[in-house]
C-alpha cells in the first residue's frame, strides 16, 4: 500500500470542529461505515467536556445509520446537505439542533464546484481500489464522491473489502465543465459511456487509508400490499395504453423510478404486465425490484447512482457480476439527474408524493407543511424535465386519518407546471392538457379516496370563481382540522360559506 494505513479513530482525529466533510454514497450504499462512528465518539467526548464540536456533513443523498444517525445521535453535525432519510436526523433537523439545506441533488456538485457552499476540508471516500496514482474505484455508488475529491484539501479513503474489486468497470465518472465552457453532457442514450472507470486525483492528496469490511447498511423493503398493488397496476396499466396509443415510442422510453416500497410494487406491476415491452431505466437509485426485472429480461439496461440493494440482492449481484457488467453502469448524481439528459432521452418519471392537491401541486417533503420528512432528493430534477411525469400515492395515511389529496398543498415541491399524472389505488388522474378546473375534475373523480370525495366536491362549492379556484380561508382547513383533532375528515366547511 503506497499510503499511510491508519486506524478509523485516528483518521477521525484528523476532522476537527468547524470542517466541511464531503462523505462519498447515495443512500447507504457506498456511505463510508467506519469513520463516522469514531467523528461521532470524539463529538460526545468534546462535548462531556464542555467544548464544541460539530461538522458540516455534505453527502451524495441519504446515507447509512452509521453516518446520519451516529453524528445525529452524538449532535457532531451543525450542517447537513443536501438529503436525508434518517429518523434521528429527522429529528435533530425539525428540532434547529442542525441546519439543513433540502437541495436538488443534481445541482450539489456543480454549486459546489461554483463555490456557493464554502470549502471541503476533507472528503471520506468508500473505495473497493485505489491505485499509487491516485484512481480511487468507488463501491456501490457515485454520488458526489468526484466533486468532493476535486475540491477537498485531504482526503480519507475507506477501503472496504466487502465491494469486490471486480466491480471495477461498472462505474462512468465525468464531471462536466463549468460556465462558461460547459458542452452539453454527450448521452444519447442510457447505455452510452462518456467517462473513466475511476475518480482520478492528485495522490498526495491521499492522507491515508483506512480498511474496513462492512456491508452497506440498506433496509428492507416492506411486502407489496394491496394499496400498492393496486398503485403498481394502475401505473401499469395507464403505461402500456399510452404506448398502444403511439403515445410513447415503439422502443418504449427510458423509467426512472424513486425510492421506497411503492415504487418496488410499480416497478413489479410492470414487471407482470404484457402490454409493457422491455425497457432501459436512467434512474438515480435501483432497489431489489430492478434486479428482478433484469433477471425476468424486462428490464435490459440501468444507468444509476446507487445500487441501493438489500444484503441478499446484493450478494446476488456481486456473485453474478458478469451477467449484470454490460447492463449495469453507476454515474455521478449530476449526470443520472441531469435535466439536459433527462429532457433528452424522453424520461418516463415515477416519484411519489406525500400529499397533492386538486391542481396537481406536489407536496413531497413537508408533513403539514413544516416538518421535514426526508427531502425533495432527485424528484424534481426528473419530473420538472420529464417525458411524462408521474407521481404515486396512496390515497389516505394514517388509517384514513389524513387524505393524501387536499384542497391545496401546504407545501409545494413539483408545481401543476410540471406534474403530468397522479396516481392513487384508486386511479390515475391525467392531468395533460387540461386547464385547473378540468384537473380538480379529474383528480377528485379518479384519486381521491371515496369517503373524502363528497368534502372534496363541498370544498369547490364555496371556492370563487377565478382561473384556479380557491377559498383562501379554507384552503388549509384540512390540515388545521388535522392539527386540532388528528382526523381530516372530521373539517367542517360550513364555517367558510
Ligand atoms: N401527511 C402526513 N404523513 C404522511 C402523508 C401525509 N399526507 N402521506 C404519507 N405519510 C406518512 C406515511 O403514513 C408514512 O408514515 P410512517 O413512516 O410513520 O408509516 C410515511 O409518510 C411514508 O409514507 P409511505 O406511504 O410509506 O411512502 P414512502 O416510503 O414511499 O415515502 C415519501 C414517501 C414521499 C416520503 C418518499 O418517497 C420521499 O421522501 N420522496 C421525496 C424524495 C424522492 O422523491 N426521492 C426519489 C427521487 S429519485
Amino acid at each position: 500500500m503506497a499510503f499511510k494505513v491508519i486506524s478509523a479513530s485516528e483518521a477521525a482525529s484528523m476532522i476537527k470542529d468547524g470542517m466541511n466533510v464531503g462523505f462519498s454514497g447515495f443512500t447507504a450504499a457506498g456511505s463510508p461505515k467506519a469513520i463516522a462512528c469514531e467523528i461521532a465518539k470524539i463529538a460526545e467526548k468534546e462535548h462531556a467536556e464542555g467544548k464544541p464540536f460539530k461538522i458540516g456533513v455534505l453527502t451524495g443523498a441519504s446515507t447509512g445509520d452509521s453516518l446520519d444517525g451516529n453524528l445525529a445521535r452524538a449532535k457532531a453535525v451543525r450542517f447537513r446537505t443536501p438529503y436525508q432519510s434518517n429518523g434521528d436526523t429527522r429529528k435533530a433537523l425539525n428540532n434547529h439542533e442542525m441546519e439543513y439545506v433540502d437541495y436538488h441533488l443534481s445541482q450539489l456538485a456543480q454549486d459546489l464546484r461554483y463555490g456557493f457552499f464554502g470549502k471541503i476540508d476533507i472528503a471520506v471516500v468508500e473505495a473497493c481500489e485505489v491505485t499509487e496514482n491516485g484512481e480511487i474505484y468507488l463501491t456501490s455508488s457515485v454520488g458526489v464522491a468526484p466533486t468532493y475529491c476535486q475540491m477537498a484539501d485531504k482526503l480519507i479513503i475507506e477501503l472496504n473489502s466487502t465491494h469486490p474489486k471486480a466491480l471495477k468497470g461498472f462505474h462512468d465518472i465525468y464531471t462536466p465543465l463549468d460556465p462558461p465552457l460547459r458542452r452539453e453532457i454527450p448521452i444519447y442514450a442510457p447505455t452510452d459511456r462518456i467517462g473513466t472507470p475511476y475518480v482520478k486525483v492528485d495522490p498526495a492528496k491521499i492522507a491515508a487509508v483506512v480498511y474496513v469490511d462492512k456491508p452497506d447498511e440498506v433496509g428492507g423493503f416492506a411486502e407489496v400490499d394491496g394499496i400498492t398493488a393496486k398503485i403498481g397496476e394502475n401505473v401499469a396499466n395507464f403505461l402500456a395504453k399510452e404506448y398502444s396509443e403511439g403515445r410513447i415510442p415503439k422502443e418504449f422510453l427510458p423509467l426512472q423510478s424513486g425510492v421506497g416500497n411503492i415504487a418496488n410494487a410499480v416497478l413489479a406491476a410492470l414487471d407482470k404486465h404484457p402490454g409493457i415491452p422491455p425497457f432501459q431505466m436512467y434512474t438515480e437509485v435501483i432497489q431489489d425490484s430492478v434486479i428482478d426485472l433484469m433477471k425476468s429480461g424486462k428490464c435490459t439496461f440501468a444507468s444509476t447512482c446507487a445500487f441501493t440493494l438489500s444484503q441478499d440482492a446484493q450478494d446476488y449481484v456481486y456473485h453474478n457480476l458478469d451477467f449484470f457488467r454490460d447492463k449495469l453502469v453507476l454515474r455521478p448524481g449530476e449526470i443520472t439527474n441531469h435535466p439536459e439528459i433527462v429532457r433528452r432521452l424522453g424520461l418516463i418519471t415515477m416519484n411519489t408524493a406525500l400529499e397533492a392537491d386538486i391542481y396537481g401541486n406536489v407536496n413531497s417533503t413537508h408533513v403539514v407543511g413544516t416538518k421535514m420528512m426526508n427531502g425533495i432528493g432527485g424528484s424534481a430534477d426528473f419530473t420538472r424535465n420529464a417525458y411524462i411525469s408521474i407521481f404515486t400515492t396512496p390515497s389516505t395515511a394514517k388509517n384514513g386519518k389524513i387524505s393524501a389529496i387536499v384542497p391545496m398543498v401546504s407545501h409545494v415541491d413539483h408545481s401543476e407546471h410540471s406534474v403530468k399524472v397522479l396516481v392513487t389505488e384508486y386511479g390515475v388522474a391525467d392531468l395533460r392538457g387540461k386547464s385547473p378546473r378540468e384537473r380538480a375534475e379529474a383528480i377528485i373523480e379518479n384519486c381521491v379516496h371515496p369517503d373524502y370525495r363528497p368534502k372534496m366536491r363541498e370544498y369547490l362549492s364555496i371556492c370563487d370563481k377565478n382561473h384556479t379556484a380557491h377559498n383562501m380561508n379554507a384552503a388549509l382547513a384540512f390540515h388545521t382540522e388535522f392539527l386540532k383533532s388528528g382526523d381530516m375528515s372530521k373539517t367542517d366547511f360550513e364555517q367558510y360559506k
